[in-house]
């Protein structure tokens, strides 16, 4: 088992949706220290152009191959309603539905096979590498993406969320 990388998380405030919408996502995500970019197609952006990964310690989130699993206490972004994560090394993304409800999907994106660009807010998960949004059930609500994210069970065991990703 090895410690991941938890990436991005929590539902944006309207002053850094209003920051995102003037700088643009990348700008944004930088902010965050977020490893943003990969190779989808020839018209996304300079892969190298993105920031490094931040230290991999103490997030809350472990993987292995058959699961991810994520401890609420450390996760705290992933601990209330609207948090969300994108782990990198699962390619899995994992939103807080509240009432003890959590959602997992893919990462790769049914379009161009993007699996880090991800946003999320008001519900909607937004691939930014052409900008396919989907719900938190994976289901595309806007193309390009015509097909819907691959989802994975979930289980809640007191403060630990586990992803099965078999
Ligand atoms: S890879 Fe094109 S919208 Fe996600």
């Amino acid at each position: 088992m090895k410690t991941l990388i938890e990436v991005k998380t929590g539902e944006l405030s309207s002053a850094r949706r209003d920051f995102i919408k003037k700088s643009g996502a990348i700008a944004a995500m930088s902010l965050f220290g977020v490893a943003f970019f990969t190779g989808c197609s020839s018209d996304d952006p300079d892969p190298g152009a993105g920031p490094t990964n931040p230290p991999a310690t103490g997030n809350g989130i472990s993987v292995t191959n058959s699961a991810v699993t994520v401890n609420l206490d450390l996760a705290t972004a992933l601990a209330a309603a609207g948090g969300w994560a994108l782990v990198i090394e699962a390619k899995v993304l994992i939103v807080n539905l509240g009432n003890n409800t959590f959602s997992a999907l893919t990462s790769v994106c049914t379009h161009s096979q993007c699996d880090r660009n991800w946003t999320f807010g008001s519900n909607v998960l937004t691939c930014t590498c052409h900008g396919s949004r989907f719900n938190t059930e994976g289901v595309v609500l806007t193309g390009p993406a015509n097909q819907p994210l691959r989802s994975y069970a979930t289980n809640l065991n007191n403060r630990t969320l586990t992803v099965n990703l078999a």
